[in-house]
């Protein structure tokens, strides 16, 4: 299998590009620190599944915190269909590992939140809360508190309440990482089944390269620290994909060299 690191998007149907981006935290408020991002660029077309792959500690959620626009990079620019962002905003939701739920709302006033807060009237916002309840499995469970919810569960009610506000992208920093195998492997079929639905575009941070396999179009192979867009590579399987795709020689093949690219990039670090 050929890994083209600069393989050109020729589309012009792009929904987000990262032109140049480089990173590095400041010490003390004044001085930069070492390099975390050098010169990340590649785009993510409209509708698709992207996953940006990469060794531990590369670098990664810093990379998605500045496209969500919590963070400012150093140098560098995203733009949301052809224009700068200039912070975060509800057309880009962000799922995080950790669920990020609100502990004293219910499901489904957890999925309502972000309705609420653009001024939604309520009878409405509980009709869309509970479509996207439902599409998560988690009808039953609308009066529940967090706590009440296993880690699928609440995983479930990050993504219904991600969706209920109609982004235009989600991102994903590792959402299934905290999950155990067999809930790890449920939610990735069902998010593609969300996915076939609503055709979001979705970019999903991960360092598991059977997930990034199974789920993406396209995945962007980051370098070790300070990260750079070391492979860039389409992923032709076909479409709808169930999990008998993982005994596929195409999805064992492509699965085999990123490995051994993500192999090559963790001996690198002398921390491993
Ligand atoms: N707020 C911060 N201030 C200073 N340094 C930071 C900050 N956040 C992250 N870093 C540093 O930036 C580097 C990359 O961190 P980041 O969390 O982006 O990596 P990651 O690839 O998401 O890691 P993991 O695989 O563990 O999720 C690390 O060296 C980390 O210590
Ligand atoms: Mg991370």
């Amino acid at each position: 299998m050929n890994l083209n690191p600069n393989r050109q998007i020729e589309n012009s149907d792009l929904k987000i590009e990262v032109v140049d981006l480089h990173m590095a935290y400041p010490i003390n408020g004044n001085s930069i620190g070492a390099k975390v991002l050098d010169g990340i660029s590649f785009s993510v077309k409209n509708g698709s599944f992207v996953s940006v792959l990469g060794p531990s500690g590369c670098g990664k959620s810093t990379l998605i915190k500045i496209i969500a626009g919590l963070l400012l990079p150093t140098q560098g620019i995203v733009k949301v269909d052809g224009n700068g962002i200039k912070g975060p905003s509800s057309d880009r939701t962000v799922i995080f590992q950790e669920y990020g739920l609100f502990e004293w709302k219910t499901v489904i006033e957890n999925v309502e939140f972000g309705l609420k807060a653009k001024g939604m009237p309520k009878s409405a916002r509980l009709d869309i809360a509970q479509k996207y309840i439902d599409m998560v499995h988690l009808r039953g469970s609308e009066r529940k508190y967090p706590r009440e919810l296993s880690g699928g569960m609440k995983q479930r009610a990050a993504i219904a309440r991600a969706l209920a506000v109609n982004p235009e992208c989600i991102l994903m920093d590792e959402p299934f990482s905290a999950l155990d195998s067999q809930t790890r492997l449920l939610l990735q079929e069902e998010i593609l089944e969300i996915w076939e639905v609503t055709r979001k575009t979705i970019l999903l941070i991960t360092h598991n390269v059977e997930e990034a396999v199974f789920l993406s179009d396209r995945i962007i192979l980051l370098s070790n620290i300070p990260a750079r867009v070391s492979h860039d590579i389409n992923v032709d399987l076909p479409r709808p994909r169930s999990a008998n795709l993982r005994f596929d020689r195409r999805y064992r093949d492509i699965a085999d060299c990123l490995w051994q690219s993500l192999r090559s990039e963790v001996k690198h670090d002398e921390h491993f």
